[in-house]
């Protein structure tokens, strides 16, 4: 058994991913800032199961700011999830993007150098490919929002810090995340949301749009295999995605018969930085990891709106 840092923890993937490392008898130390981009009160909710559980510890710190070594001191396995994350803020609030994504990174990279630890799993995203992301992890990285570039520049800093001081590092690539407690700001949460309350949904572009939809269970699952097969993942960028492509139009439509609401549609442009198409392959994962997705989209749907039903 492993002590474990989860940076995020108070996040919707960093939180589950918590819970699972705790089920199979994990030490974990969580941490997590409560940056307000959504309300600290949902992430105080996200933690609510963790907080009680003998083998979980939890720091509020700040990775650009606090002292981190002693945080971390003992943790052998490091889980890098914290993250502002979001496409549209990133064009307001640079100053956010660029100090959490990328110098947060770089001072836990440094916590990393004094501690003992036998691997650093680092989380990025499909936005660091660009408009489309189609094909495998050699594709051209072509990140178009600054979210994205934010996000290509952390994992380069893991590289970076791999050619330097040999860190043990696995980088996953995670494709839209969805499930319970999916965060606020999110399509399918708002989308929700807007049919539980008879709201207007606004759809930018034309709806044909598509995502390789992941259910936060196929993506924990994905980040525990990442630690358990260590040493096929040592050195190592995976896309992680979930089976099922399928357009927003087509989740509207699911939407509306797992609430048994009709949705109230406004369209507007395409926003900038939005990604037309996102398909992960997986194919690596699956043959170095062992990683098989296993949600369906309406399992994982329904999962969602029955969470969402307990917030209206
Ligand atoms: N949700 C998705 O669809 C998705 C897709 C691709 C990649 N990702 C990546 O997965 C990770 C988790 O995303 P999420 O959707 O759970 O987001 P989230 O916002 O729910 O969780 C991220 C957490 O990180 C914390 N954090 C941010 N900056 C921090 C800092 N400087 N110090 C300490 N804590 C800080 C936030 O307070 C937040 O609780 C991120 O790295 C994100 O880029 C998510």
């Amino acid at each position: 058994m492993s002590r474990c840092l989860v940076t995020g923890a108070a996040g919707f993937v960093g939180s589950h991913l918590c819970e699972a490392l705790l089920a199979r008898g994990h030490e974990v130390v969580g941490l997590d800032a409560f940056i307000p981009y959504y309300p600290r009160p949902v992430k105080e909710g996200n933690l609510a199961g963790l907080r009680a559980r003998p083998r979980f510890t939890f720091h509020e710190a700040d990775l650009r700011t606090a002292e981190l070594a002693p945080l971390v001191a003992g943790c052998e396995v490091f889980f890098h999830l914290a993250a502002m994350p979001g496409l549209m803020k990133s064009w307001t609030d640079f100053p956010l993007y660029e100090t959490c994504n990328i110098a947060g990174t770089q001072r836990l990279l440094e916590s990393a150098r004094t501690a003992r630890l036998r691997q650093f799993i680092h989380i990025s995203t499909s936005s660091v490919y660009g408009r489309e992301a189609t094909q495998g992890e050699e594709a051209p990285l072509q990140p178009f929002s600054p979210y994205g570039i934010t996000k290509l520049a952390a994992e380069q800093l893991c590289r970076a810090y791999a050619a330097n001081f040999g860190l043990p590092f696995t980088i996953l690539r995670y494709f839209s995340v969805y499930g319970p407690r999916q965060r606020p700001d999110m399509g399918y949460h708002k989308l929700i949301n807007d049919l539980f309350r008879g709201q207007t949904f606004t759809v930018f572009g034309d709806g044909e749009q598509t995502r390789s939809n992941t259910y936060v269970a196929d993506a924990v699952a994905a980040t525990l295999l990442a630690m358990e097969q260590r040493d096929a993942a040592l050195g190592e960028t995976f896309n992680i995605g979930g089976g099922e492509i399928v357009s927003l139009n087509r989740v509207i439509a699911m939407l509306e018969e797992l609430t048994g609401q009709q949705a109230r549609l406004e369209r507007q442009p395409p926003r900038p930085g939005d990604q037309r198409h996102t398909a992960a392959n997986t194919e690596k994962a699956r043959r170095l990891l062992g990683y098989q997705p296993v949600t369906s989209l309406a399992t994982g749907l329904r999962a969602q709106v029955a969470w969402q039903r307990t917030l209206a």
